[in-house]
């Protein structure tokens, strides 16, 4: 329907390229909605161009921010405050439905139903599941929530500092009104919740439709080697699981950058693809798990008994997603 559209948001270049392969895999999937980017003046006109030829419409916004460092740095996300900036969705009303996505997410299959749900819909948050995540969220646009979102901005701030704070103070019966407004959780399957309830994971992680890559570190936070297709970054920073990575670096090395190519011609940008160069986290395709380079020193069995009791889990070595899967893929048998 041409009055009902996807919707996303992009203030720089980085969430700007997140933005791409959202929009990449919003289309892969046959969406039959609009796909609709809000930028900010700093996105670069290169690439401008490449998501007005993802995005059916692309409106440059005023940025806003919260300017609320003390409550960003309860989150340690200082950056979060520009998030006040999503609320201008609302003034999109040449649409009378839309569906909301963070630019860090990733569709793995249609989901066009979500269009059938009211505002305001939303998944629960991991952190706090009273509260929805306001990285997916099926609303109305109008220029009287508008208002009075902004309205309630001014007059009460954001309890986090950023959109979601001021979303679920104003949308506050969420929790307990109506549960037809509570989206499945594999409508916006974080990947904190893969290490924090590994089972349900297991059990239900394989029904997921939207992959969203919370927390600090993004996708393109890491590098990604075309030829051998391996993704290489930081251990501390690996928070994402290695499969839902490499999806969302296959879609952007293959349909993203070459457009991006397009647009830099001669000039050199930087596309996160490199050749294989030392790292001390390599993401195997064929393997899908993190393995350690160079190798490690071998610990005893009671080091390690240890070392996981005081919170020094070896995540990306011997305690890594896919050993403690392994481990209770042999219990469940
Ligand atoms: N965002 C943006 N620029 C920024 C920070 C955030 O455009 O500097 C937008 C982007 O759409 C992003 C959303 O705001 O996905 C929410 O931020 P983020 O996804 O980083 O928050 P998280 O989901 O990790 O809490
Ligand atoms: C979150 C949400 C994100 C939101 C941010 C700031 O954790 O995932 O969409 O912008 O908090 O409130
Ligand atoms: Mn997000």
């Amino acid at each position: 329907m041409a009055d009902q559209a996807f919707v996303t948001l992009a203030t720089n270049d980085n969430y700007a390229r997140g933005a791409m392969v959202l929009g990449k895999s919003l289309r892969n999937h046959n969406t039959s909605k609009k796909l609709v980017a809000l930028i900010g003046p700093q996105v670069s006109e290169p690439c401008q161009s490449v998501l007005k030829r993802i995005y059916d419409e692309v409106r440059v916004v005023d940025v806003l921010d919260s300017g609320d460092t003390a409550h960003l740095a309860m989150m340690k996300r200082p950056d979060l405050g520009i998030t006040f900036t999503k609320l201008h969705c609302w003034a999109l009303t040449h649409y009378s439905k839309c569906v909301f996505m963070d630019a860090d997410t990733l569709v793995l299959s249609n989901i066009d139903e979500l269009f059938d749900r009211e505002e305001l819909s939303a998944a629960p948050d991991p952190g706090w599941p009273d509260c929805f995540n306001s990285g997916v969220f099926v609303y109305r646009p109008s220029m009287e929530t508008y208002g009075k979102l902004i309205q309630h901005c001014t007059e009460h701030g954001s309890f986090d500092g950023g959109d979601q704070g001021v979303l679920n103070s104003y949308f506050s019966n969420w929790a307990t009104t109506d549960i037809s407004k509570h989206l499945p959780f594999i409508y916006n399957l974080s990947s904190v919740a893969i290490y924090t309830y590994l089972p349900a994971f297991k059990q239900y992680g394989g029904n997921a439709k939207v992959v969203h890559f919370l927390g600090k570190t993004k996708p393109w936070s890491f590098t990604f080697d075309l030829k051998s297709k391996q993704i290489s970054g930081n251990v501390q920073d690996a928070t994402s699981h290695p499969t839902f990575l490499l999806d969302w670096w296959m879609l952007y090395s293959s349909a993203v950058v070459p457009m991006l190519q397009q647009q830099y011609g001669d000039q050199p940008f930087n596309s996160g693809c490199v050749e294989c160069q030392y790292s001390e986290m390599i993401i195997c395709e064929s393997e899908q798990s993190f393995t350690h380079e160079p190798a490690e020193p071998q610990m005893s069995s009671e080091e390690r008994k240890q070392k996981w009791e005081q919170g020094q889990a070896d995540y990306m070595g011997k305690d890594s997603f896919d050993n403690i899967k392994r481990k209770l893929d042999t219990f469940l048998k």
